[in-house]
């Protein structure tokens, strides 16, 4: 009686379960449906007691199926989605469905792993550290859940995969798989666990949720329960396999587990797995995930978002029903390589690399009325091919040494003339196995390993992976190919401008393509105040001054901090940065001169004007472009280190950046006291890890509006509770001083004090002089920035600031005087 292994493979539809014998032959298989539940655009749900009912199920019929009793069986192995993160309690139950691989709800924690915590070595997998990181990775979904889901997280014992779950199930025994590890969870088998990462995102905890043992695929994770056992209707003791993510899997399953060979698993999307030999990082592709498969065989990653599906697109809805592929396949081959002229684009979802760019879309370029069907399917054929191909130059641009062979897997297979095309765009042969579930064999061939029937992995891989054919490429078809890979190539430089409302620029605010979209992804969600209106009520718009205490002197924020007693080591100032009153103008008003305004050549004596003048802060404006609301550049973290040396103001930097988390580490070594951060540039809940990281930097923490940005509810409630230091609102454009005063200000000003209360600071920036900072005051506001009326005064900086002081006590003595 022969003995066999069981591989099963967890897919996002449904749980297979395939019963191989010593030489990878499949003896029967079956498979069980499990469904997935969408509560909202954008998200996806999965059952973890769905998985279990699936794996009995699936194991039963698969035994039956092969004809086998449970005592053949040797070893069992599983592999499943990735990266699909459940939350359990200390018990090992499920607190809430599982967000499923595809689940994209996570996108803004996405966007502030990649930037927030910019330069953490673990982000060097995410394009070289270029970025952008996946929603579908683990951190991303993790602090979605803490953010959004604080009592689930708050319980949640573990936080692990649809992979650590079943095994648990199986066999009694938490503990995480090193692949899903090195490809989804940013962690490296010499840099160890994203530790910097987690705390950067003001969840160290998560560290604690992980599990804390770690098994390799082909490690013995354990033996089935008698639990488990009867419910998979096998032998108690059965060893359990680790197995590990589907596709990676999947490679040992075609055989590719060393350095040079690389798989390509097709479908409705493409990924390209390489095995390399050594680390290698940049931009185009994913990785290097060090030991990913098995130790030493590290991983780089492409992918093409919509390829198959680009396919299926055509032919359900542009041919008559009926057609097959094989007659369009007929059509496409009788035209010649490069389609005359016609090229296509295959990013209909979009680009995963080598661009990364959700936003780009497919494309046609080159029609004449001379082509016809078979031109555009055969178009449509060469672009994904295409893909690959410069997925593999973008590779080998960082050092990749292209592969020997491709091993490819899946639906391209299905069509000679598709596979020849791929194989003729690449330049590379490509490698057909016996067994098409490639994932399946591969756990299979983990168990068979664990079974003792073979000493390794690569040693199990020649029993059990048979290459049948080598489909090889056409000289005279790769060198046909030059000019159309060209001109696939300049296709998306050309097209990007245009799929991202770039060319839109200039239309009036409110109808500009990329802003919609921002707001689509969630750009300051939540109902908006509708827009303050420009008018000023009769008596030149004083109507409270609530927050601001009328005493002399010492000010607000000097009696609480006495009161507090001694700050401690490393908090910043909140006020004057010298003694108790230092800086304050009348009730406790911080007045912040503006370098903007100063003569660049001079900032030294500029900021020493300022320290002498008795200002409080020193406004310190960073911008770098890159903000299309901003235009203009002005200076970076070695200018503030600069300033930090010649002054003891307390430098209040004002960073109107698309990336602030490019800065924030500089800026805090360079000496920054505050760091405020435009509200306008990412979704609430990257600005809320921002302030997070700046404040656990021992930061004043500050967000920014625009003049045209109407006050936010959201940002409103986070000032009232207490989630951010410093609220500037911009009373002019941003990027150049010497603007006049929008009035505007001064309504979103009263309508934060109110909200906020007294401890908030409100900046008001811009267009400040002696008659605005008087309206600005009585309206609330409690830190004046003033660029060219100080630095342009006629008399001289000093003067200008007497002005300023007086203008402050008369505004705050016109709002008491409206109060009583
Ligand atoms: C505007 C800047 C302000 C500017 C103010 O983009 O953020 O700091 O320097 O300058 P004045 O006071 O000249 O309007
Ligand atoms: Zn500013």
């Amino acid at each position: 009686m022969d003995k066999v292994v069981i591989g099963i493979d967890g897919g996002t539809e449904s749980l297979r379960a395939g019963v191989f014998d010593k030489t990878g032959r499949m003896l029967g298989s079956h498979a069980h449906p499990y469904e997935t539940q969408y509560p909202h655009p954008g998200w996806a749900e999965q059952r973890p007691e769905d998985w279990w009912t699936a794996v009995g199920a699936a194991v039963r019929g698969a035994v039956a199926a092969a004809e086998v009793t449970p005592d053949q069986v040797a070893a069992l192995c599983l592999d499943t989605t990735c990266c699909t993160v459940v939350a359990l309690d200390a018990d090992g139950a499920p607190l809430r469905p599982a967000l499923l691989w595809m689940d994209m709800r996570s996108a803004a924690q996405a966007r502030a792993v990649a930037g927030v915590t910019g330069g953490d070595p673990a982000l060097v997998v995410n394009q070289g550290g270029a970025g952008p990181v996946s929603a579908e990775w683990m951190l991303p979904k993790s602090l979605w859940l803490a953010q959004c889901e604080p009592a689930t997280w708050a319980r949640a014992a573990t936080i692990c995969e649809y992979q650590d779950y079943l095994n648990l199930r199986l066999t009694g025994r938490l503990c995480a798989c090193t692949n899903n590890m090195a490809v989804r969870w940013h962690c490296d088998t010499q840099r160890g666990r994203p530790l910097s990462l987690m705390a950067k995102l003001g969840i160290p905890e998560l560290a604690g949720k992980w599990p804390q043992e770690e098994v390799a695929p082909g490690g013995r994770v354990g033996s089935l329960t008698e639990a488990a056992a009867q419910h998979l209707g096998l032998a108690a003791g059965t060893p359990v396999a680790q197995g590990g993510a589907d596709a990676f899997i999947g490679m040992i399953g075609l055989g590719v587990v060393a350095p040079g060979q690389m798989a390509l698993l097709t479908g409705s999307s493409h990924l390209q797995l390489g095995v390399v030999g050594s680390e290698l990082h940049g931009r185009g592709f994913f990785g290097t995930y060090r030991d990913a498969v098995l130790p030493g065989c590290s991983v780089i990653e492409g992918g093409q978002t919509s390829t198959g599906s680009v396919v299926h697109w055509f032919k359900r809805t542009l041919c008559p029903p009926g057609l097959s592929y094989a007659e369009l396949d007929g059509e496409a081959a009788a035209v010649p390589p490069g389609c005359e002229g016609l090229t296509a684009l295959d990013h209909f979802q979009g680009n995963r690399t080598p661009h990364t760019d959700p936003l780009s879309r497919g494309a046609l370029a080159g029609l004449t009325l001379k082509h016809g069907r078979g031109h555009v399917f055969r178009a449509l054929l060469e672009s994904v091919a295409a893909g690959t191909a410069v997925i593999l130059r973008a590779m080998s641009a960082s050092g990749y040494l292209l592969p020997s062979a491709i091993t490819l897997a899946g639906g391209a297979a299905r069509s000679e003339l598709w596979l020849q095309i791929h194989a003729d765009m690449s330049g590379v042969p490509l490698r057909l196995t016996r067994e098409c579930e490639a994932p399946m064999l591969g756990c299979a061939i983990l168990a068979a390993v664990a079974a003792g029937w073979y000493a390794d992995v690569p040693g199990a891989v020649q029993h059990m992976v048979h290459v049948e054919r080598q489909v090889e490429p056409d000289p005279a078809a790769v060198a046909a190919y030059a000019v159309p890979l060209a001109r696939y190539a300049a296709l998306y430089p050309a097209l990007a401008p245009l799929f991202h409302g770039d060319h839109d620029h200039d239309l009036p605010a409110g109808q500009q393509g990329q802003k919609a979209q921002a707001g689509a992804n969630g750009g300051s969600s939540g109902p908006h105040l509708a827009a303050v209106s420009a008018e000023r009520s009769g008596s030149g718009g004083v109507v409270s001054a609530e927050g601001v205490s009328l005493e002399l002197g010492g000010g607000k924020e000097a009696a609480a901090e006495a009161a507090a007693g001694p700050r401690p080591a490393g908090e910043p100032a909140g006020g004057g940065g010298g003694g108790a009153a230092a800086g304050a103008a009348a009730g406790g008003v911080i007045l912040a001169p503006s370098i903007l305004a100063a003569d660049f050549a001079n900032l030294a004596a500029a900021a020493a004007a300022a320290e002498a003048a008795g200002a409080g802060w020193l406004h310190v404006d960073a911008f770098d472009g890159s903000w299309s609301a901003c235009r203009n550049f002005t200076v970076g973290p070695p200018v503030v280190a600069a300033l930090a040396r010649a002054t003891r103001l307390p430098l209040d930097v004002h960073l109107a950046v698309m990336h602030p988390g490019r800065y924030i580490d500089s800026l805090v070594k360079a000496g920054a006291a505050g760091i405020t951060v435009h509200w306008e540039i990412a979704p609430e809940a990257e600005v809320a890890v921002l302030l997070g990281w700046i404040r656990g930097a021992g930061l004043r923490a500050g967000v920014a509006l625009a003049p045209d940005t109407p006050l936010p509810d959201s940002l409103v409630s986070l000032a009232a509770r207490g989630g951010v230091d410093v609220v500037l609102l911009l009373a002019v454009a941003p990027g150049w001083g010497g603007q006049a005063f929008r009035p505007a200000v001064l309504d979103k000003v009263r309508q934060l004090r109110q909200a906020a209360g007294p401890e908030l600071r409100i900046q008001v920036d811009g267009g400040v002089n002696a008659a605005t900072a008087a309206e600005a005051v009585a309206a609330g506001a409690d830190v004046l920035v003033a660029g060219s009326f100080l630095f342009g005064h006629s008399k001289g900086l000093a003067a200008g600031m007497d002005e300023l002081r007086a203008a402050v006590a008369s505004g705050l003595a016109a709002a008491a005087q409206k109060k009583a």
